[in-house]
């Protein structure tokens, strides 16, 4: 059994903060094959970081791409760019770029094509916000979410290349996380929807949680049913806490 342990620096770090990752390329030299690492740093450091971790156990994502190619779009970056600077995925429709941006499920759908294109991972996040829990409408969100966010057919059919991050925006950089019972529950669903729209491929989507992850609480959340590892942010800023939720992984690949 896999896990994914995927950091999201979001908008933290300078040059200088590759020396952590540096730190987690030589812990994950240690790490089981059945974890597979990445960390996507701001846009910055995607180029100087694939470069440190070329030839380690440690790969590289983008937080966000445009979903044309080229063109006139001030500020944006293309998939191809991201790939072309050597990341192999791609975060898209993070909680904060649907606030912060405004971006709509149906945008994020069409990242997601252009992330394929570009011949990345799409990492699809979806989650509830609290009001919308307290409505005991989380489940409900989260399906609307999926179903306009993710695209109707994989590009290959036999293959899944589409990772999708359950993270409750409540739970995000705030210390509190859902309980197992809520997660594992989710998680169902989310299952759930990808195999109702890939049929057998998408029992193989990874199903990531996010928010609040963090050594002392990822082996508990790694080892419920269809999680299939951790998008983690605040602890992944630092080699010792992030190498101990891969450690965490490890552990719940029962290998
Ligand atoms: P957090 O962030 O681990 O700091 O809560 C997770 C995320 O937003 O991906």
């Amino acid at each position: 059994m896999m896990k994914w342990v995927i950091g999201n620096w979001k908008m933290n770090g300078l040059g200088a903060a590759l020396t952590e990752v540096e730190k987690i390329a030589e812990g994950a030299a240690a790490q089981r094959p059945e974890v597979v690492l990445m960390i996507c740093p701001p846009a910055t450091l995607v180029a100087s970081m694939a470069d440190k971790c070329a030839a380690t156990a440690v790969s590289v994502g983008g937080q966000d791409c445009h979903a044309a190619e080229s063109g006139a779009h001030t500020g944006d970056i293309a998939a191809e760019m991201l790939a072309d600077a050597g990341a192999v995925a791609v975060i898209l429709g993070h909680s904060e770029r649907r606030t912060d941006h405004g971006e709509t499920s149906q945008e994020v759908r069409a990242k997601t094509h252009a992330a394929w294109r570009a011949g990345l991972t799409p990492i699809v996040c979806v989650g509830e916000t609290e009001a919308e829990r307290d409505a005991g409408r989380a489940e409900a969100v989260v399906e609307e979410q999926l179903a306009a966010s993710l695209p109707d057919t994989l590009p290959d059919q036999t293959r899944e290349d589409l990772i999708v991050a359950y993270e409750p925006v409540w739970a995000i950089g705030t210390g509190r996380v859902p309980t197992d019972a809520d997660i594992s529950a989710m998680h169902l669903k989310v299952r759930q929807h990808l195999e109702a729209r890939y049929g057998k491929v998408g029992s193989a989507v990874p199903i990531l949680y996010g928010g609040s992850m963090k050594p002392e609480n990822a082996g508990a959340i790694m080892a419920i049913a269809h999680v299939d590892g951790g998008l983690v942010g605040g602890a992944s800023l630092k080699a010792d806490s992030f190498l101990a939720i891969a450690a965490a992984a490890a552990m719940a690949t029962n290998g």
